[in-house]
């Protein structure tokens, strides 16, 4: 018997516990709103952290990007996808961001994948953070050199990881900012760690860019590591700079080997250069516009200040995600659908994202909303809990 059979079982059993997820037709809104189903809700779920899903400049780009190179891209990058605007987005990240090179991917997940099994060779172990995404899970899963995991966020138990591994042969990942907690590791630490034992250090920072460190270059540049103590930094578009894809900044020789043997890069339809051009627009606000930035933090002091007031559990987070631990999945469930009732949209995360009994509900800052819709949510959350 196949799966195919015992699929009906499988999402009966699903319902039962509670756990089935469904897709909801969202119309995201300026100002941090989210349309659904005619009626508007404050956002509190989505991740364009800095406002500029919905800037009108950028979506001015997009529509500049579209009439002047079209829609798609026509074919994976190393045949005929690679055009202008893939050429000027990359050359402003290594700008941005201080790396030689960088190759752009159609998702984060792609970046992350590429990123595992390219660099990775199979005689090396990968040591992972306890908390990593799942598209870095998933390549781990798949190295043939196998992966262990670290405690989350702890460098003692990654020294241990890697005393149990000879000098180069143990590749060490992690995230600049964690995306079911919001917590960060001491990233100056662990790329001293690091380097005392020649183990190459890979950073996936999709919820630091854009958010921390001057002009917005991520948890790294905020913690002081210098880009040539990361061997690869893997960020996306899809959250601060509001659009969608990801990529890869590393040096010349690392980018050349991924655009030679990388999988995900070479067999790949390249990203739509409409999207690219509306990308550089995003990234080139993303550096300059420091109240951005500024915006989110006082949003997130006001937060922080009001629920502690109101005793709400809060995790130890600084960044834009903002977990309330709730433990139980059908309660979670219920607080999202009762704060729904009062006009906020901020969905239950349940297992299998998260470990049995870790359901939360993760609010997400943007620079989008207003100090309002702050105090709207906690005066909510308050009533709830
Ligand atoms: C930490 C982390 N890495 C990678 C990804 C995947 O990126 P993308 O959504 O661009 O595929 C995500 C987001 O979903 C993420 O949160």
């Amino acid at each position: 018997m196949t799966q195919f059979a015992t699929m009906q079982q499988a999402l009966t059993k699903r319902r039962q516990q509670q756990l089935h997820r469904s897709q909801r037709c969202m119309q995201p809104l300026p100002d941090g709103m989210v349309r659904v189903q005619g009626k508007d809700y404050l956002n509190f779920s989505g991740n364009d952290y800095l406002g500029l899903a919905q800037d009108p400049a950028v979506l001015v780009a997009l529509t500049e990007g579209a009439s002047r190179f079209g829609l798609g891209s026509t074919g994976s990058p190393l045949v005929t996808g690679f055009q202008y605007p893939h050429q000027a987005l990359s050359e402003l990240l290594c700008d941005w961001l201080g790396f030689d090179e960088v190759l752009l991917f159609s998702s984060g997940f792609a970046a992350n994948q590429a990123m595992l099994q390219t660099l990775v060779a199979n005689d090396e172990r990968i040591l992972l953070d306890k908390l990593s995404h799942a598209s870095l899970i998933d390549a781990a899963t798949a190295h043939a050199g196998g992966f262990k995991r670290f405690l989350h966020n702890d460098l003692s138990s990654l020294h241990q990881l890697l005393t149990q591994h000879p000098a180069g042969k143990a590749v060490v990942v992690t995230e600049g900012v964690f995306s079911m907690d919001g917590d960060s590791p001491d990233l100056a630490a662990m790329a001293a760690l690091c380097g005392q034992h020649q183990a190459p250090l890979l950073l996936d920072d999709a919820h630091g860019l854009g958010v921390f460190g001057a002009e917005g270059r991520g948890s790294w540049q905020l913690q002081g590591v210098a880009s040539s103590q990361l061997q690869a930094l893997m960020a996306n578009f899809g959250k601060a700079l509001g659009g969608s894809g990801g990529f890869i900044a590393a040096s010349a020789t690392v980018i050349d080997y991924l655009r030679q043997f990388g999988r995900h890069y070479i067999y790949s339809t390249a990203l739509s250069p409409a999207l690219c051009w509306a990308q550089r627009k995003a990234v080139q606000l993303c550096r300059q516009d420091e109240w951005r930035r500024e915006r989110l933090q006082q949003h997130l002091c006001l937060f922080k200040q009001l629920a502690q007031a109101a005793d709400i559990p809060l995790l130890p987070s600084g960044s834009a995600i903002q977990p309330v631990l709730v433990g139980d999945a059908s309660r979670c469930l219920a607080l999202s659908q009762a704060l729904q009732q009062k006009g906020i949209w901020l969905t239950a995360i349940r297992p299998p994202t998260v470990a049995a009994g870790k359901a939360r509900l993760r609010i997400t800052l943007s620079a989008a909303h207003q100090p309002e819709h702050i105090r709207r949510l906690v005066a909510a959350l308050q009533e709830l809990f």
